[in-house]
């Protein structure tokens, strides 16, 4: 038998790519395994949005030296974001020779051949395009996340936020055509996958280059038709595309979580426009709004950055100010990163880095507080979680309400897929703890 091992580094995305890496391998016959000696293939799925993510990547690549030499039949493999970037190939190539093969996002999906010429020629292959193409169907997947997938819905991003790398790495938007992604989507919901989430970089702007009739709210319109008991979640909002009528339609559909991820980034109107991300604080504030018009109920989470070039103590306030007016249910925050190629990479007064850590403290601790108190709401109340597996360290299952609130319960039986309704008895941070009320399964 022979086996291969994936590792990602990135967001869901990469995460999603790597399924379609080991749907690749698994059709060539490989077997997955989580342990690198066993492995004859370990393919590194890299992500270069933060540095820490490259410093990640090439940590574990550097280790691997002495497996190569220990077994030299090994092939490593090297692809994703990182390695997209211009001159990234030539250095990996140089400075680690054990690496096979490297290859780049828009070629992933042929993978395949590349690990057959790596094998053919007993030559090292490497294959970084810059044209980023058209989107390709019908590449198999080994999904990993039961009873939750993810169906990707377009490639790239035509944004460029001064800060991040990604349309530098992953060219221009395309979006799959819709009767595809409803029968990606149907076709997973008849197997037995309870929630599907939709990806992509910028979802509501899917469907812009495609001709016809179709955006992002007609899309989710179109995925009411989906027969079966499931959620539909969808990932990332740009706030400036999110139209009356998508949030109309996600309020219509009720398979969709009431569930926004919405990264607002910065509270500082100054800042955010040197982030060209096109919406002021109040144009922000007034989304929020409007999806509580039609969702009262709506969970909303975000994505903020501390230490933006030239960001001041006034426009990190405004930052923290902003937090508390809109109450977010959960947040992810980021100390700025310096992306090589990034307009922002090029400006003057570059945050220093004690200042940056002070300021990531202070938005992490506002940021629990509020957490902590939102989930402080949910004492007493019954949710419905979909359980999505079994915690080994608490001895107990686990799963989401539509919110995103992780709920862990005891249960005698396998509850994993299953709709489960739990009495919440205790929460800590953003961890709910409950009892299960009945075993109906029922949302
Ligand atoms: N397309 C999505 C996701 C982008 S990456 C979006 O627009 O939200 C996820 C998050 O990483 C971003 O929202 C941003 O907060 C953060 N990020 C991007 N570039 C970064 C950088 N150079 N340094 C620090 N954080 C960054
Ligand atoms: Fe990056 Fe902005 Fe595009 Fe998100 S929308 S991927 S932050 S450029
Ligand atoms: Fe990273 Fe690329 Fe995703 S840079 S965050 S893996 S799109």
């Amino acid at each position: 038998m022979k086996f291969f091992k994936v590792i990602t580094y990135g967001c869901q995305m990469n995460l999603h790519e790597s399924e379609k890496l080991a749907g690749i391998l698994s059709s060539k016959g490989y077997f997955p395994t989580e342990d690198n000696e066993q492995a004859d293939i370990i393919v590194f799925n890299t992500c270069c949005i933060r540095e820490n993510a490259e410093q990640h990547a090439l940590g574990n690549l550097g280790a691997l030296k002495y497996l190569k030499k220990k077994k030299p039949s090994l092939i490593i493999a090297m692809g994703g974001c990182m390695t997209q970037q211009p001159g990234v190939m030539e250095k990996i190539k140089e400075s680690y020779p054990f690496v096979d093969i490297i290859f780049g996002t828009h070629n992933l999906d042929f993978f395949g051949d590349y690990l057959d010429e790596r094998l053919a020629k007993k030559k090292r292959v490497f294959k970084v395009f810059e044209t980023d193409g058209k989107i390709y169907e019908g590449t198999k997947v080994l999904r990993t996340s039961y009873p939750n997938a993810w169906v990707n819905i377009m490639q790239g991003c035509n944004n460029f936020c001064t800060y991040c790398i990604v349309p530098y790495v992953r060219g221009r938007e395309r979006s799959r055509q819709p009767e595809f992604i409803f029968s990606e989507v149907q076709k997973l919901v008849l197997m037995g996958y309870k929630e599907i989430t939709l990806l992509g970089q910028n979802v509501n702007s899917y469907g812009k280059d495609l001709e016809g009739d179709i955006n992002f709210a007609k899309l989710i319109t179109m995925l009411k038709e989906v027969r079966g008991n499931f959620r539909l979640r969808f990932m990332t909002n740009h706030p400036k595309d999110l139209t009356e009528d998508l949030v109309k339609a996600v309020a219509d559909n009720p398979h969709c979580a009431h569930l926004i991820h919405l990264p607002v980034q910065a509270g500082s109107d100054r800042i955010l426009k040197l982030m060209n991300r096109r919406y002021t604080s109040q144009d922000y504030i007034n989304k929020v709004e409007l999806i509580r018009k039609y969702m009262p109920d709506c969970a909303i989470t975000t994505d903020i950055m501390v230490g933006f070039p030239t960001e001041t103590e006034e426009d990190f306030c405004d930052t923290l100010n902003l937090v508390k007016k809109v109450g977010f249910s959960s947040a992810f925050t980021f100390v700025y990163s310096r992306r090589k190629g990034t307009v922002a990479d090029k400006m003057d007064d570059q945050v220093p880095e004690d200042v940056k850590k002070d300021r990531i403290m202070r938005l992490v601790d506002l940021c629990n507080e509020q957490t902590r108190e939102y989930s402080s709401n949910y004492l007493g109340k019954t949710i419905t979680v979909l359980c999505e597996d079994f915690d080994k360290k608490k001895q107990m299952y686990m799963g989401r309400d539509e919110y995103g609130r992780m709920g862990y319960f005891e249960c005698e039986n396998n509850a994993i897929g299953e709709f489960c309704k739990i009495k919440v008895t205790s929460a800590n941070g953003i961890s709910l703890f409950g009892e299960l009320v009945d075993d109906e399964n029922q949302q």
